[in-house]
């Protein structure tokens, strides 16, 4: 069934406090719920409904102590009737004894064991998984949970009240909805810091990992104590609990979870040493450790009021923790890996069957709209926000939104609004940023006449499914203009675009200048506008915009790389002189040449062609963007060279900004040079390297030449019962696999005994990589889609969430040309056609299937 955002009602009832008791045991650990509540309005008395899954065994019920009538209970699907006339009409105590199986829990959601670990999954709809409750964000109270159990440390959320053997009380001061409940029982070691409070509180922190861990959690700690200072200094944000822990275990189905005072992380996004991790790693874990501790105000203290408003919480913490890690490192990298990241698969989302507005309006199963357009640019149109009411009304709006809404569960209105009070801005056109789902495209064009520039611009967004018509909106386009000797005419302006077309014009210029447009990526939009090899390359050498100079060289390689694919040699001319003339340049830092060096992805090669309504060719794709890797290295291989000699990494590994952009640009330099050198360098890299950065760079390299047996074999020896480091040895040989063997590789990496396939992680390696290699999962034969749907198929009834989000692989296949299309259709109807497919996979393999 599908729930409409139009729908939203109230809860009748008022929830005051929610006590648990808890007695785990793997396959019947025993809920005990109370709960306090109070009709809403004692004269129209309303039902009393809850949400409750089916593998809840419900022992017993009691309202106030009694049983009620069992003519009033009523138990249908997923949810728990009691009738209105078996309830008081002033403040009642409802009691429910529930029996659960955790060790049945394949999918992840509720209480579920991660070798031997007792954890919990709420966010979304997980908590009806173990007990009876209103399972939605709006009901929110505070927390009491007395957990019983033998293992040695037992947590929930907020502050431990009393402990003695086999069990532990908590309680949670702050209200809260039931997403943001969770548990864990295990054996475990806790990592331990402090933090003082700006205010004066001392909180303890810990972070818990499984013995023998704990000399790779000292990162996630020194993380988390970073993103507390910086949200105190920068949002005036204190912590507020006693405690704050962090537990780590292997199976999850996302990246972390922000449960009050209690977050879980995937430990991947946690463990780390320089042996194991590699420098992406790294910035990630510091990342989502951030965005983690992040949502204690955005998203706990102001929570949402249902799912469909996930972006209110998800863009803002997103948003953060980009603006977190700009300022720990290099704010032009992060912002430019942000926008790859956005392109390659938010656009990519927005063009597709999958489409959908940041703010959905409808939906069958929540879990499928933690996506990139609801994280990525729920957290653009804040950038957007930010700079058109400035960074001071910003920070007025956001002092506004905590004192206004602490404690609520809010709405996208309710953020508007508050903009709208502290700047006095009509946000009202900006809405449909929220509401209307497609990536504007704007097209530009230049008229030159007596010293005076003309920019005449266009807005258009294309249909989406269920929105054929995309009215204009608010853009805003920071620009500035560099004059034909390099220097910049005009410094960083806003144009605001609000029309859907509209002019521009710069007068009083003595010469023509090169126009820099859409500096900082101002707008999650696609640009258009004529510009020829030569300006693009001019560009590249002198826009003051570290973004927009970036941007250049990217349209010069993917225009590079389009007419490539489409058959044209030596396309690549100007984009390799202009590389040349980058790398020799020792003035720019090692970062921004290893991120000018990195060639766009196959996938955003299609996109692009997408967009300009071109079918891709996918081995073309591949050919031409091998041929350009080819050129580039033999036109720079003496610079290349000496900058692989150069960078090497000596003394004791720091993942630092510095440090890992040195590494950054001796890998790209190292994947250009193994195009010619047969891979001798990556060879002797992998065996000497001392970080896992460095050997996963050369592994790649080797990978893409079949030339990695033996670095596979000693990896394995080495690391083979290491989860995290063996994840990525299945990830690699798939993912960088030349696209005639990457399919058979990952049929005989899928029958491997230690392909764990209920791991997510694994799970995610193996299928994950595949969908990665853009001419292997699109093989002509179709063997990618069908060993793909093969695996869907079987992971589906395991565990849905991670089934149908790894359907959206397919998101793109009305892209392909007539053949394609016939075999990715055959494969999504076969999934389609499963018996009892779950409502997570049926709700994406259908809208897939109706975009053919
Ligand atoms: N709120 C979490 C985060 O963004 C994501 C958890 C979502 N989990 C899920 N099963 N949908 O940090
Ligand atoms: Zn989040």
């Amino acid at each position: 069934p599908v729930q409409y955002l139009a729908d939203y009602r109230p809860y009748p009832f008022t929830l005051s406090e929610t006590r648990l008791d808890i007695t785990l045991a793997p396959t019947g650990t025993r809920v005990r719920a109370e709960i306090d509540m109070q009709p809403k309005d004692a004269r129209n008395a309303a039902d009393l409904m809850l949400d409750g899954g089916a593998g809840l065994r419900l022992g017993s019920l009691t309202i106030d102590g009694a049983a009620p009538d069992p003519a009033f209970v009523r138990r249908e699907g997923e949810v728990l009737t009691i009738g209105a006339a078996a309830l008081p009409r002033t403040a009642f105590t409802l009691a429910t004894e529930v029996e659960i199986d955790p060790e049945a829990n394949t999918a992840f959601e509720g209480l579920y064991l991660s070798n031997g670990i007792f954890c919990t999954q709420c966010e979304a709809e997980g908590f009806r998984h173990i007990t009876f409750y209103p399972d939605r964000p709006d009901v929110m109270t505070t927390f009491r949970v007395t957990l019983r159990s033998d293992l040695p440390v037992l947590l929930s959320n907020g502050n431990p009240v009393a402990s003695g053997a086999g069990w532990a009380e908590w309680h949670d001061p702050w209200p809260k909805p039931c997403y943001l409940f969770a548990l864990v029982a295990g054996e475990l070691v806790a990592v331990r810091g402090s933090f003082t409070t700006r205010s004066g509180r001392e909180v303890a922190l810990n972070v818990w990992v499984r013995p023998g861990d704990e000399d790779r959690a000292d990162f996630a700690l020194v993380s988390l104590i970073k993103s507390m200072r910086w949200d105190e200094e920068v949002y005036g944000r204190e912590y507020d609990l006693e405690v704050f822990n962090i537990v780590t275990v292997d199976d999850f189905n996302m990246g972390a979870m922000e449960n009050k005072g209690l977050n879980i992380f995937n430990s991947k996004l946690v463990l780390a040493s320089p042996e194991t991790a590699t420098d992406a790693d790294y910035e990630r874990i510091e990342a989502v450790i951030a965005h983690e501790y992040f949502h204690n105000w955005t998203g706990n203290r102001i929570t949402c009021r249902d799912w469909f408003q996930l972006c209110l919480k998800e863009g803002l913490t997103v948003f953060r923790d980009q603006q977190f890690t700009s300022d720990m490192r290099s704010a032009a990298v992060k912002r430019i890996e942000d926008v790859q990241v956005l392109r390659a698969r938010q656009f990519r989302e927005d063009q597709g069957p999958l489409a959908h507005p940041p703010r959905p309006d409808r939906f069958e199963e929540i879990n499928n709209f933690y996506t990139a357009t609801v994280y990525e640019k729920g957290a653009e149109v804040i950038g957007m926000l930010k700079r058109l009411v400035g960074d001071e009304g910003y920070a007025r709006a956001l002092d506004l939104y905590f004192a206004r809404h602490d404690g609520d569960a809010a709405t996208i209105e309710d953020w508007l609004k508050v903009f709208e009070d502290a700047t006095g801005r009509d946000l009202g056109q900006f809405k449909r940023w929220y509401t209307d789902a497609g990536t504007p495209v704007v097209t530009m064009t230049e008229e030159w006449q007596d010293g005076t520039l003309a920019l005449h611009l266009r807005q258009e967004t294309p249909p989406t499914p269920g929105q054929p018509d995309k009215p204009a909106r608010v853009i805003p386009l920071a620009m500035g203009l560099i004059g034909p000797n390099g220097d910049e005419v005009l410094p960083t302006t806003v144009l605001e675009l609000t029309e859907p077309r509209q002019s521009f014009r710069f007068e009083a210029l003595g010469a023509r200048p090169v126009v820099s447009m859409l500096r900082g990526f101002s707008a999650p939009v696609m640009l258009r506008r004529q510009l020829d090899d030569s300006a693009r390359a001019f560009l590249l050498a002198h826009d003051t915009d570290a973004f927009a100079r970036w941007d250049a060289g990217r349209d010069l390689a993917l225009s590079a790389l389009a007419a490539g694919a489409s058959g044209e040699a030596g396309a690549g001319g100007a984009y390799v002189a202009a590389i040349g003339r980058l790398l020799a340049d020792e003035g720019i830092d090692a970062a921004f040449r290893a991120l000018c060096l990195q060639l766009p992805s196959e996938e955003e090669v299609a996109t692009h062609l997408h967009a300009d309504r071109t079918v891709p060719d996918p081995a073309a794709i591949h050919a031409a963007r091998e041929a350009l890797a080819r050129d580039l290295a033999e036109a720079h291989e003496p610079v290349l060279a000496e900058i692989y000699t150069r960078l090497r990494s000596e003394g004791p590994y720091s993942p630092g900004a510095t440090a890992s952009a040195d590494r950054a640009l001796r890998l790209a330099a190292l994947h250009l040079l193994s195009r010619i050198d047969g891979g001798e360098r990556a060879e002797i890299l992998f065996g000497t390297a001392g970080n896992m950065t460095e050997r996963m760079g050369a592994l790649a390299a080797l990978v893409r030449l079949g030339r990695a047996e033996r670095a596979l074999a000693a990896m394995r020896d080495e690391f083979g019962s290491n989860r995290l480091v063996m994840d990525k040895w299945f990830s690699v040989q798939v993912m960088a696999a030349p696209p005639e063997t990457a399919v058979a590789i990952a049929r005989e990496l899928a029958a491997r005994p230690d392909f764990d396939w209920k791991n997510p992680n694994r799970f995610r390696a193996l299928m994950g990589a595949l969908a990665a290699n853009h001419p292997a999962f699109h093989a002509a034969d179709g063997s990618g889609y069908d060993f793909t749907a093969d695996w869907l198929m079987r992971m589906d009834p395991v565990n849905p969430q991670i089934a149908a989000r790894m359907s959206s692989a397919f998101e793109t296949w009305v892209r392909y040309d007539a053949d394609r299309r016939a075999r990715a259709r055959q494969a999504l109807e076969r999934i389609a056609a499963l018996e009892s497919l779950s409502r997570n996979s049926s709700e994406m393999v259908s809208r897939m299937i109706a975009a053919g």
